[in-house]
């Protein structure tokens, strides 16, 4: 169908044949890409003043920091429950200081949050991934870790995969990180209030690196980091109700939401260790010293 089509155009006059192979190319890519979302349409510049910027027709989006501002962006859905992925560049050369969040969040102060961060750091030096997830306002479940690659040469895919029973973090799909539906054991887990994707992009000086004794190299701004290919996989929420409460039988395609029952099969377990093992490098679970009280109760399950 799509064949004759192509043959079709000659007929017209130009400009019409123009407007009918934009038509086609969009229908062409959003057949061939349906995942290759447009930033445009799925993404808000919320906060720095122009530093936040949507480039390449919607293919990619950079965040920008200076001395006086930040900048960062964020979803225009909610999401309950899904599999999030974008890819991040992440500023290079001397990025001591400089704080690039990626997270979900709700909002309240009894909300929930699945956050990636990336501790910059200098030129040479190893960035921190940092990780945590709040249930109901609570967080303080830090796991840290540092990356077999250098996060600033190449877009790398960072991915949240969450559903009822559990969360994954997984870098270029190999899960660094599982947090697990505990509330068997009386652990809130995120599954009622509905999550926006947020980035920014900020100076945290007095943190970051090596516990604030590197600071921010101001010489070097504006510091840059870039976005590019975002996939929500997603139940979306709008108005009270979840796109994948399927009373309406058009919605949700089984085939596409395997990953609202997805779990870590023997291979991914095999690769989690690995990386627990090789590149963890603060792990909220042994820290004793940090809970002198006993262990949050999870951390008996993982
Ligand atoms: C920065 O590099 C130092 C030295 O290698 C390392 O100890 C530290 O963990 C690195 N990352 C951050 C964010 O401080």
């Amino acid at each position: 169908m799509l064949k004759t089509n192509y043959q079709t155009p000659m007929a017209f006059s130009s400009s019409t044949s123009v407007l009918f192979l934009v038509l086609i190319s969009a229908m062409l890519s959003s057949f061939i890409f349906p995942s290759a979302a447009n930033l445009y349409q799925h993404i808000d510049l919320t906060w720095g003043d122009g530093r936040a910027k949507i480039l390449n027709n919607g293919d990619l989006l950079t965040l920008s920091l200076d001395k006086a501002s930040g900048s960062g962006f964020k979803s225009k859905n909610e999401y309950l429950f899904g599999k999030i992925d974008m890819q991040l560049k992440l500023v290079p050369e001397n990025s001591a200081g400089t704080v690039t969040a990626y997270y979900l969040s709700s909002q309240g102060p009894t909300h929930d949050e699945i956050d990636f961060e990336f501790l910059g750091n200098l030129s040479g030096d190893p960035y921190i991934l940092h990780t945590n997830v709040f249930s109901q306002g609570k967080g303080n479940r830090e796991q840290q870790f540092y990356l077999w690659f250098d996060p600033t040469a190449d877009f790398h895919t960072y991915s949240i995969l969450w559903n009822p029973q559990r969360i994954i973090f997984s870098v270029d799909g190999t899960p660094i990180r599982e947090f697990k539906n505990s509330e068997s054991i009386g652990v809130p887990y995120p599954k009622n209030q509905p999550m926006r994707i947020y980035s920014s992009l900020w100076n945290a000086d007095d943190w970051a690196t090596r516990g604030g004794l590197v600071k921010t190299d101001w010489t070097q701004a504006p510091f840059t980091a870039s976005y590019r290919n975002f996939n929500a996989n997603a139940c979306t929420w709008t108005s009270g109700a979840s796109s994948c409460t399927s009373n309406s039988p058009s919605s949700t395609a089984s085939s596409s939401s395997g990953w609202l029952t997805e779990e870590l099969d023997s291979t991914n377990q095999g690769r989690l260790k690995w990386v627990q093992k090789n590149y963890m490098i603060y792990n909220y679970c042994t820290d004793t010293k940090r809970f002198p009280q006993g262990l949050p109760p999870e951390c008996a399950s993982t």
